[in-house]
């Protein structure tokens, strides 16, 4: 993980633009396209063979990640909003998606994401259930804990409302989907 603290600063990029990652099995990148490299401020070379998390931002749910990688390695694609952390500590808020890739046998060989900006009207809504996640896991000293923690508060949440994650996520992107999602 980069050791960079955050400044505070927001990292913009267009509504046109897409931040495009590949990585092996386990997560490390082997493909990034320009955009990404850009907004991420490193270089191409200090991208490839690192941990995704090469641009975790320390103040991202462990939860998340947890039901994202739960989705992937079932084989499920998933739409995440991610805070990511610039190589000098700027932030910018991306909606991920992320898909299994298969070989011919149906095995999973990498995944792949792609990232737009957000809508400002979802980060508002994501940003209190983020908080609350956050707030669960300094419960926990254990970092496993935490993410189980937090991903059963999600978990709970969503039940409470009648929503699946993929209901929520939906209710978020595009509102028309969905009459009910302020879960917070
Ligand atoms: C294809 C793919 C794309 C990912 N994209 C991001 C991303 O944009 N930002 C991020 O922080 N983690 C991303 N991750 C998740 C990281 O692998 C990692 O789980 C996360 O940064 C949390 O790091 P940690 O498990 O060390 O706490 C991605 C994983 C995969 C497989």
């Amino acid at each position: 993980m980069s050791a960079v603290a955050p400044t505070g600063r927001e990292r913009r990029f267009e509504p046109s633009e897409l931040l495009v990652s590949k990585t092996d099995p386990k997560g490390r990148i082997t493909y990034a396209n320009d955009v990404f490299v850009r907004v991420s401020g490193y270089t191409l070379p200090e991208i490839i063979g690192q941990p995704h998390n090469l641009i975790r931002h320390p103040q991202m749910p462990r939860g998340v990640f947890r039901l994202l990688w739960d989705s992937i390695g079932r084989g499920e694609e998933i739409f995440a909003f991610i805070n990511n952390l610039a190589k000098n500590g700027d932030h910018y808020w991306v909606l991920a998606h992320v898909t299994p890739t298969r070989d011919r046998a149906g095995k999973i060989i990498g995944f792949h994401s792609n990232r737009r900006v957000p809508e400002p009207a979802a980060m508002t809504r994501v940003l209190p259930l983020y908080q609350r996640m956050l707030d669960e896991e300094k419960r926990h000293r254990k970092a496993s804990e935490a993410a189980d923690a937090s991903a059963r508060l999600l978990a709970d949440t969503l039940t409470e409302q009648h929503l699946t994650y993929d209901q929520y996520i939906w209710s978020l992107i595009d509102p028309s989907t969905a009459s009910r999602a302020e879960v917070a």
